[in-house]
């Protein structure tokens, strides 16, 4: 018989501990690399490219004009308040599984697995998105050297269908015109093999693409004040509130990344104490920098000019300065590609967690002997994310990413409260202030920032929900351990 109550079965933290001290995983990571982690996830697209959405509107949405700057500030409290849900979890359950293995804990196998599933919508669908943006900054910055990708080569699948040129010039298989964007589906794969021989590597690949990019957005700030005219300023806010909320919604994307550092949590050596720190700091240094950025293209450029694929390499531009913006376009192709690779090793640490506790098939948990790095997961999270990169189109990407991340925070906040509540005495290394008030808060921010997202990507989010609903009834339910240990 159907048993329901089945449903909400949680894994006994106990048990958790005890897969944490037996985990096969390297621990090699301090909190520098944590922090050099959440950077490398956080500071990418966001700044580089949605923040000239933000500030001049589109045609669905007002712009927040000047006023981007306090979009930027309201966006990160309502990211601070479930970095706040994620350090705490992450401190109680260092287990490589994140918002899953958090959810299993405390809200039930269900909501695990939804959760789980709800993650790849961040992790490998907010990839996709990068990798095609990657792809223009890339191209953009080889044509600098005077090297032209053809248009059929570099393109998803609904603008080479828009463009009866693009459709022109592409070679023909069988009379079909083939179009695909190459250095997307690349730079993906190359990823995959760099992280397919161990995160140490990976981890210091990142921390020197960190560093780039942090330059280069010093650089930008540094430069561009010079070129900041005060008029520029005036009016701050053109649409009023409704654009700064409009905004805020938009530059979540930015800010995607801070919870990717607990994907490390077995692989670092102190997690207790490093991960809220990693988790928090990353936050923190990215506000800073982001509102620093976002004051000066401004002040540099007027807001409703804003409105292009590059704004920070275009606010140069204007001034005469190429030079500069080659610069920024050299910085945004690096901070992209350390999204990527964080995004690329945090989406395999899901599927191993989730397959070690059965809901997904057991060759998903395998270790390569020699790198120790979960490879079958790490090499399918690379195909299917460069097969999707080769033919997506980037705005549906970047939505369906917002619901998604913003429903795994809302629900990992919901999961700091219900433990409060079901284990008041488990030890919390870090502890979130004004428990159950303040995650239920976070709940609440993160659910009304979805509601600012298109109609059309709420029915996609449900759609994939119950895709994974019928995963999970058909496979999971049957081979998952907690029930084979507990039937
Ligand atoms: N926060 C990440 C970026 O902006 C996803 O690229």
């Amino acid at each position: 018989m159907f048993q329901w109550k089945s449903l909400l079965a949680t894994k006994p933290l106990a048990e958790l501990q005890r897969e944490y001290s037996a985990s096969p995983l390297k621990r090699a990571l301090s909190v520098w690399d944590l922090m050099a982690l959440g950077i490398g996830a956080i500071i990418g697209a966001g700044i580089f490219a949605t923040v000239g959405t933000a500030a001049a509107g589109d045609a669905v949405r007002p712009g927040a004009g000047p006023g981007i700057v306090l979009s930027f500030v309201l966006t990160a409290l309502v990211c601070g308040l479930a970095a706040l849900c994620y350090a705490e979890m992450a401190s109680m359950v260092p287990i490589a599984g994140s918002a899953y293995t958090y959810a299993y804990a405390t809200l039930g196998e269900l909501a695990a697995w939804i959760i789980g599933w709800d993650l790849i919508l961040e992790y490998a669908v907010g990839n996709v998105a990068v990798a095609i943006s990657w792809s223009g900054y890339f191209c953009e910055l080889l044509r600098g050297f005077g090297i032209l990708i053809p248009a059929w080569a570099a393109t998803d699948l609904r603008s080479a269908l828009a463009s009866p040129e693009i459709l022109a010039s592409a070679p023909k298989v069988l009379g079909i015109p083939v179009v695909v964007n190459l250095p997307a589906m690349g730079i993906v794969l190359l990823l995959t093999w760099i992280l397919v021989r161990g995160i140490r590597e990976s981890s210091r690949t990142n921390i020197a693409l960190v560093f780039l990019k942090l330059g280069v957005l010093a650089f930008f700030v540094l430069v561009g004040l010079f070129y900041v005219q005060p008029e520029h300023y005036r009016p701050f806010l053109p649409n009023g509130w409704h654009g700064v909320w409009a905004g805020a919604a938009i530059v979540f994307f930015a800010y995607i990344g801070f919870d990717a550092v607990s994907t490390a949590a077995e692989e670092c050596r102190n997690p207790a104490r490093d991960l809220p720190r990693g988790i928090i700091g990353s936050l923190a240094l990215a506000t800073l920098i982001y509102v620093a950025v976002a004051a000066v293209v401004t002040g540099m450029v007027p807001w409703h000019e804003l409105g292009v694929a590059e704004p920070l390499a275009a606010a140069m531009s204007r001034h005469n300065l190429g030079w500069a913006a080659g610069i920024v376009a050299l910085g945004a192709v690096a901070a992209q590609t350390a999204v990527l690779l964080v995004f690329q090793l945090g989406q395999p640490r899901i599927f191993f967690a989730m397959a070690r506790d059965g809901l997904l098939p057991q060759g998903f948990a395998k270790v390569h002997p020699r790198y120790r790095t979960p490879h079958v997961t790490t090499i399918l999270t690379g195909v299917v994310v460069a097969t999707f990169a080769g033919f997506a189109n980037i705005e549906e990407m970047v939505d369906l990413t917002n619901i998604g991340t913003l429903f795994a925070f809302a629900l990992v906040s919901a999961g700091v409260a219900v433990l409060r509540f079901t284990h008041p005495e488990a030890p919390r290394p870090f502890r979130v202030p004004a428990a159950p008030w303040l995650p239920i808060l976070s709940v609440l921010a993160c659910l009304g920032l979805a509601l600012g997202l298109p109609w059309i990507t709420w029915l996609r989010f449900f759609a994939w929900l119950g895709v994974g609903l019928l995963i999970y009834l058909l496979y999971g339910r049957r081979f998952s351990q907690l029930r084979r240990a507990h039937p």
